[in-house]
């Protein structure tokens, strides 16, 4: 498959949840672009395994911990960015949280949990880096979300309504901010294959070959082939393109079932 890499040559960009998974891939990509890529996570030694593999490859990166739940926090881990790399272009908020449970059964701390990482933490980033995007004149954040923030699924409340939040919010801020040059999108993958997605929603070999059966394209995506559409969205080739979804899922909302009827 031949590819088009965006070129992001002395930009700077922030990746929530930037040591594994999704996170990891995109980061990956805008280095290979050019870009000094700054990963941010709770945890300090998977940020600096991604920095140590986009180094190896010749590229920039940082690392920065933080826990998006803290909104303070995250406005001093964003003005420190700023103020050691001079600018922020972009903003990438793929950190999650998120296991499969019956909605009855979800306790109200669990339901916090993943409203507090997904919903709140993409609003306290977005707000911290949009100070510094707003006052330059450009920006752009994208925003990783799922399918089932317009579909719904069994076993995933509390997830789907933080990521329903947050397209709302993407559409909102998109006209907010498209008068001052700040762009915001969504990217909406399908099952991708990462420890994390696999641990919280395909735990068993019954399940994953659940989950694939539904997928139209008859396989998982990869961080590195979502990395390709993500920084499209980034990018300047798409400098008209805010308050969007682009859903990267093999087909799989559009057929009738997702990530298997054991819940119904
Ligand atoms: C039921 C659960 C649970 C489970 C946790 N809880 N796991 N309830 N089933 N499997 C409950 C706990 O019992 C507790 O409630 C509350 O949730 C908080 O749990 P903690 O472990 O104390 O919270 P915390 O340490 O903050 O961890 C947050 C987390 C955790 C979301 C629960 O899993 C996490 O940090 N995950 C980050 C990585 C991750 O999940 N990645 C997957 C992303 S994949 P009580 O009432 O007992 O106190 C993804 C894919 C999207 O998002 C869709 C793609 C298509």
């Amino acid at each position: 498959m031949s590819t088009t890499r965006e070129d992001f040559t002395g930009k700077v960009a922030l990746i929530t949840g930037g040591g594994s998974g999704i996170g990891r891939g995109i980061a990956m990509e805008y280095a290979a672009g050019g870009g000094t890529a700054v990963v941010l996570g709770r945890r300090p030694d998977p940020l600096n395994e991604t920095v140590q593999l986009i180094e190896a490859a010749g590229g920039k990166a940082a690392a920065v911990t933080c826990d998006v739940r803290d909104a303070d926090a995250v406005t001093a881990v964003v003005d420190g960015v700023v103020e050691q790399h001079g600018r922020l272009d972009s903003l990438v908020n793929n950190a999650a949280g998120n296991f499969v449970v019956p909605g009855k059964d979800l306790s109200p701390n669990g339901w916090r949990a993943v409203i507090d990482i997904v919903l709140n933490g993409t609003f306290f980033c977005t707000r911290a880096a949009a100070q510094h995007m707003l006052a330059a004149g450009s920006g752009s954040i994208l925003n990783v979300i799922a399918t089932y923030a317009w579909h719904g699924h069994p076993g995933t409340v509390h997830s789907a309504a933080a990521k329903a939040g947050v397209l709302a919010m993407t559409r909102t801020l998109a006209v907010e901010w498209a008068p001052d040059g700040v762009r915001i999108n969504c990217i909406a993958p399908g099952p991708t294959e990462t420890a994390g997605a696999g641990a919280a929603l395909w735990a068993t070999d019954a399940e994953r070959a659940s989950v694939m059966a539904s997928v139209p394209a008859n396989r998982f995506t990869t961080p590195e082939e979502l990395a390709g559409p993500a920084t499209f969205l980034l990018s300047d080739r798409a400098h008209y393109i805010t308050g969007d979804v682009l859903t990267v899922d093999g087909g799989q909302w559009l057929g009738k079932q997702i990530y298997g009827d054991s819940l119904r």
